[in-house]
């Protein structure tokens, strides 16, 4: 008799239905075939562990299972349950009638117990994809994968309560549903507000701007003028993730294994701070296994560098193509995987080894050699994707003695969500687009928009600063985020200005 239970795999953040077969004969010997690597192998003796605690038979007779398609490699313990599945279905013990309408996956623990899969999410997705009824997966990762219309998701805690269901025992699981799940998101604190920086209200403008359009943003500055400070408090201030965006980044985050704690959907946009000794490829992604790196786990959120100057020259090479394309592809012997990766590049550096460069009461030591090699670790093409750099001096005395506060992060945030509110009704048509900064160059020209004098403006900013084509384009389009802040269809000369503002570290001007 041939038995079908329906796995699934996940390469990068999409999901392959995989299918598991069963044939049995006469003969004691168990095999198991289609590229599985070692641990699904391993998935024999947990199975035979679980049965036996469970009271379940393992069949007698020679099993043969194969796991099709065979070029999708199927990795880790992920495959024990539909493994389990199959041949006690394959031993009698279980109804088979409705075996077709299910997904299952889960690991499984030497007592029956289930463990939380990668990719949930994913998988539940390309499930319906595939017009299966329902996905069966271990209790942690069923809120993640409920939120998918369409598709009933069933949590268990352990093989025999999988067993139940499919055999309709009264009192079986029931699938959950979306609502109660979505309502059991709880948002957490922020780590800093706004209000308690003093002073700096070019910077916090700044940093409202970039949160406005989603902008790249550097800082440069001497030690304990507040950078850290105020690129910790910029989460305070993103607008809230739409559903279509808490997918993308529950996706990648599932993938990667940070979810598969009985929570729901990710709501808050990331907010990702690497240490500069990181390694290229637990920023950009790869590994045996193809995981997320970084750049993906920023996904709809913020890439915050801190220290920039530290990261190794090539890790921050690495970041100029997925800072391009919004997305990043790994490409390896055994695999080639491409995740999202649409990131706001958030960094913070000393102008120079011994950070006092330009400071208005402290004296710099460093020889202007030594200042230009700090910077050149900088190179020029990642230095022209800031659409934002600032220059930020410590506050002085009266600002920080100063007992008034400012402005709270809430009411600031308001502020950007509603600018973010022009951009989704502008970019309702354009798939995947949601703020300013993700605009190509072709988009650019259709949507900012700008009046004659403003232009006019730009073109003599360019020639007298010797910018870039791409700090053409970059202005305009922090320009285009100043005028939707401003409420303005078009972009007026002061916001052309404000924007060419932000520009202030570009290499011909940098230092002079
Ligand atoms: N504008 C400010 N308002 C309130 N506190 C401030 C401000 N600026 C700095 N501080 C205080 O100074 C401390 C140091 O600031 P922070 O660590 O952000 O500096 P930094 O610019 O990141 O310095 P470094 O270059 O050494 O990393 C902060 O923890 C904060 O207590
Ligand atoms: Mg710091």
């Amino acid at each position: 008799m041939l038995i079908k239970v329906s796995g699934a795999a996940v390469q990068g953040i999409d999901a392959y239905i995989v299918t598991i077969e069963a044939s049995t004969s006469r003969g004691i010997r168990f095999f198991l075939v289609g590229l599985p690597d070692s641990a699904v192998k391993e998935s024999h003796e947990r199975i035979i562990s679980a049965f036996q605690v469970n009271g379940y038979k393992f069949p007698s007779s020679q099993i043969i299972i194969n796991m099709a398609p065979a070029d999708i490699r199927k990795e880790g313990a992920a495959y024990d349950l539909p493994l389990a599945i199959v041949i006690l279905a394959s031993g009698g013990e279980l109804d088979t009638s409705t075996l077709d309408d299910y997904v299952i996956m889960g690991e499984m623990s030497l007592d029956g117990s289930l463990l939380p899969v990668k990719g949930a999410l994913s998988m539940a997705i390309e499930a319906r994809t595939q017009g299966f009824k329902a996905i069966i997966l271990p209790a942690q990762n069923a809120a993640e994968a409920a939120v998918i219309d369409g598709l009933k998701v069933y949590g268990a805690n352990n093989l025999r309560e999988v067993v139940d269901l499919i055999n309709l025992i009264p009192g079986h699981i029931e699938p959950l549903d979306k609502n109660s799940v979505l309502k059991e998101v709880i948002p957490t604190g922020y780590q800093a507000d706004f209000a308690d920086v003093k002073g700096q209200n070019a910077v916090k403008r700044a940093l409202e701007v970039a949160a406005s359009g989603g902008h790249n943003l550097i800082m440069v500055g001497p030690p304990g003028s507040g950078k850290s400070m105020m690129a910790r408090a910029l989460p305070s201030i993103l607008p809230p993730l739409t559903e279509e965006e808490s997918i993308e980044t529950t996706r990648i985050h599932s993938v990667a294994g940070f979810t598969g704690n009985g929570a729901a959907l990710i709501t808050e946009r990331p907010f990702r701070h690497p240490h500069h000794t990181i390694s290229n490829v637990a920023l950009t992604g790869g590994g045996t296994n193809g995981q997320p790196g970084e750049i993906s786990l920023a996904h709809n959120g913020v890439l915050y560098l801190d220290e920039l100057a530290e990261f190794t020259r090539s890790a921050l090479e690495t970041l100029r193509q997925p800072l391009e394309d919004r997305s990043v592809v790994i490409s390896r012997v055994k695999y080639r995987i491409e995740y999202p990766a649409s990131f706001m590049l958030v960094a913070s550096m000393n102008p120079c080894p011994c950070g006092y460069y330009n400071h208005p009461t402290k004296e710099c030591h460093c020889t202007p050699t030594v200042i230009e090699r700090y910077l050149g670790k900088i190179s020029g093409p990642l230095m022209d994707r800031f659409d934002i750099q600032c220059e930020i001096l410590p506050v002085g005395f009266d600002d920080m003695s100063s007992e008034r506060k400012g402005e709270a992060s809430a009411s600031i945030r308001e502020r950007v969500i509603e600018a973010r509110a022009v951009q989704a009704a502008r970019f309702s048509d354009e798939k995947g687009l949601y703020c300013n900064a993700q605009m190509d160059s072709r988009l650019l020209r259709k949507y900012a928009k700008a009046e004659p004098a403003a232009i006019r403006m730009l073109g003599e900013a360019m020639n007298r600063l010797n910018l870039s084509a791409r700090a053409y384009d970059r202005i305009l389009k922090v320009a285009r985020t100043i005028a939707d802040m401003d409420k303005s269809d078009t972009i007026r000369p002061h916001h052309i200005a404000e924007a060419i503002g932000y520009r202030s570290l570009d290499r011909a001007s940098w230092g002079k």
